[in-house]
């Protein structure tokens, strides 16, 4: 049994991505924690035709090539998305790319879409469906670094992927990819979602994936409204909100700090949490919100709920805290819920706005 007390010490001292990458192994060979029980059911969430078990998830970018679904659901997610999934595998940027800034319960990465790619995914994501385990898998699609078009990249992502996948993700919101970014202007993502869809229909006839726009906390709020009204237009099923920040909050101490590369952790939350409440005032509760950034206790979980988010995501905490986070962000979360009268997780996705 991984004993992350135990294991932590020695997980520090390495290099982030040394770590992680003896993380991911452990997990493949169970050496990971089990969840104990079945979840309360008052953090049930059904969406999508989908049922959550509970509204916690883990954010793309740590089981990036679909490699330990079956372990983190284990871990008690109530949903696992995998990626950033390329169409072809790429080595991304030269290492060091990940930075700890552990004073501010912070990472700083700049990994630019490294990855087996779309087949290897395939192959594993088939077999985890062959083998009929439950549990709520999105697949988070990435373009190639050098590719000329873009959307054919995404496109190839959904005819890989789409038919293993209970949601899709169009990430076009990571800093480190040149160009990534500006797919997130109206024109531009009107004609990518209409791609995707089209690729989606075919792909999945009789159970469409329904699809994700993941987007930056530092979109300016003109972006924002843009973004939102093709959204609404097109068919769009909901956004992720968001991803790293390149904003350098005042006040950081890591060591790290002026590394080059999307933030995470902490010093996101208060960002990403207002973009999401900009979101949901935007979209007018009409598409469901999945809130990520700075997530790190039953608190901020609960306020990215009641700010608009349906969902929940995590990443960065996980490193600094450890397997049992999950657990006690999911029992303090339906204490919150209880105390102020809700029924269950809908209910007070979106509160503060009443
Ligand atoms: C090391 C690292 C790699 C990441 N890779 C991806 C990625 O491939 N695709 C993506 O959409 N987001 C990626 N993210 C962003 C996370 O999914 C999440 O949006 C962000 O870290 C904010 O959540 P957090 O503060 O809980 O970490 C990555 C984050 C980190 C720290």
């Amino acid at each position: 049994m991984f004993r992350f007390r135990l294991a932590a010490p020695l997980l520090r001292m390495l290099d982030p991505e040394t770590a992680h990458d003896l993380t991911l192994w452990a997990l493949r060979h169970r050496l990971a924690p089990v969840a104990r029980g079945p979840d309360d059911p008052i953090l049930a969430v059904r969406l999508w035709g989908r049922d959550f078990p509970n509204p916690l998830g883990l954010a793309a970018g740590f089981d990036k090539d679909a490699r330990v679904m079956g372990p983190m659901l284990g871990l008690g997610f109530g949903f696992v998305e995998v990626g950033s999934i390329t169409p072809v595998a790429q080595d991304g940027n030269p290492r060091p790319r990940i930075f700890r800034l552990p004073e501010d319960r912070a990472i700083i990465n700049r990994i630019g879409f490294a990855g087996a790619g779309a087949a290897a995914a395939a192959g594993r994501l088939r077999a985890w469906r062959a083998s009929a385990r439950p549990g709520v898998v999105g697949v988070n699609l990435g373009k190639n670094w050098d590719t000329t078009e873009p959307a054919a990249d995404y496109e190839a992502g959904v005819r890989a992927l789409g038919r293993y996948a209970d949601y899709l993700v169009v990430n076009v919101s990571s800093p480190n990819t040149p160009g990534l970014r500006a797919l997130q202007g109206g024109a531009a993502l009107e004609r990518l979602v209409a791609r995707v869809r089209a690729a989606v229909a075919e792909v999945c006839p009789d159970r469409a994936a329904p699809v994700l726009i993941k987007i930056a906390p530092d979109l300016s709020a003109a972006d924002r409204e843009d973004i939102a009204a093709v959204a609404l237009a097109s068919g769009v099923d909901g956004f992720i909100v968001g991803n790293t920040t390149t904003q350098r909050p005042a006040g950081l101490r890591g060591r790290h700090r002026n590394e080059a590369g999307g933030l995470s952790g902490r010093p996101l939350f208060e960002l990403s949490t207002q973009v999401l409440a900009h979101m949901y005032r935007l979209t007018g509760a009409r598409l469901p919100l999945i809130g990520v950034g700075g997530v790190s206790g039953p608190d901020q979980a609960y306020a990215k709920i009641r700010a608009g988010a349906s969902l929940v995501q995590l990443y960065t905490a996980l490193v600094y805290e450890g397997p049992g986070l999950v657990a006690r962000i999911k029992t303090g979360l339906a204490a919150r819920l209880r105390g102020d009268g809700f029924a269950g997780v809908a209910q007070a996705v979106g509160a503060d706005h009443r």
